[in-house]
């Protein structure tokens, strides 16, 4: 099953792809993890993107979508996959659906993960990610038994660089501007599911579930 994961920063995108990946077995592409990891890595790639992403502005997308079309070649992608923070615009939508029709690999749904914006600074600024298997935390909301620890497998919690009020807020007012107008265009394609973001984890993955498995998903 092929699913775009739409969201503000902070709806909890990573969090229920973690959690679709275990049920659904299909793989994660999250472009800001690869942007993250091209940074760390200091790849040329990497250095172009950095300060977009440190400014809270949006990697250009001959970049972003280079680095799509490498990973969606990838065989892992041939039972599915969850593409989280991508489209981000709508010329990142309209060519992932040139490369899908190229592939013929139609999407399945894009699931829009709503919450109110006065909920996603406080998530943000207190999330901590685990720097060996990506499990997401949150100082307020979901902390980790022993603190800067991870509990799935004991690695180390990382703060990110762009979780600081200042980027929040940029990434914020470009999600409204260049973003959020993707909710239209997949709700025009027939594409589009809503699910409520706020609440327990656990409630949200089965409100998620339901609705992948109304759009085809085999668990
Ligand atoms: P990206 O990494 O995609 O960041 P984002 O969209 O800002 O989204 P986040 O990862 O911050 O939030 P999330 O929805 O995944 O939330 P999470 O599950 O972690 O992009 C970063 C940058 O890369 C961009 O600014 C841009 O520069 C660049 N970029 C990326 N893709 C691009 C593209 N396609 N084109 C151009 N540029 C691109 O949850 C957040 C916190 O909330 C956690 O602490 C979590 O524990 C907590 N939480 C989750 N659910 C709940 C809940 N139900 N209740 C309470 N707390 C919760
Ligand atoms: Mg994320």
């Amino acid at each position: 099953m092929r699913i775009v994961l739409l969201g503000a920063p902070g709806s909890g995108k990573g969090t229920q792809s973690k959690l679709i990946m275990e049920r659904y077995k299909i793989p994660q592409i999250s472009t800001g993890d690869l942007l993250r990891a091209a940074v760390a890595a200091e790849t040329p790639l990497g250095q172009q993107a950095k300060a977009a992403m440190d400014a809270g502005q949006l990697v250009p997308d001959d970049i972003v979508l280079g680095m799509i079309r490498e990973r969606l070649a990838m065989p892992d992608t041939e039972r599915g996959y969850i593409l989280d923070g991508f489209p981000r615009n709508l010329n990142q939508a309209r060519s992932l659906d040139d490369m899908l029709a190229d592939l013929n690999q139609p999407l399945d749904v894009a699931l829009l993960i709503d919450v109110d914006f006065e909920v996603l600074m406080q998530r943000l600024t207190g999330r901590l990610t685990c720097a060996s298997c990506g499990a997401v935390f949150n100082k307020f909301t979901h902390p980790p038994r022993q603190e800067n620890v991870c509990d799935l497998c004991g690695g180390e919690l990382q703060h990110r660089a762009d979780d600081n009020e200042e980027t929040i807020g940029n990434r914020l007012k470009v999600y409204e501007t260049q973003t959020q107008p993707l909710v239209e265009y997949y709700q025009d394609k027939g594409l589009l599911k809503s699910v409520k973001g706020e609440g327990e984890i656990e409630d949200i993955f089965n409100a998620v579930s339901r609705i992948l498995q109304e759009s085809g998903g085999e668990a």
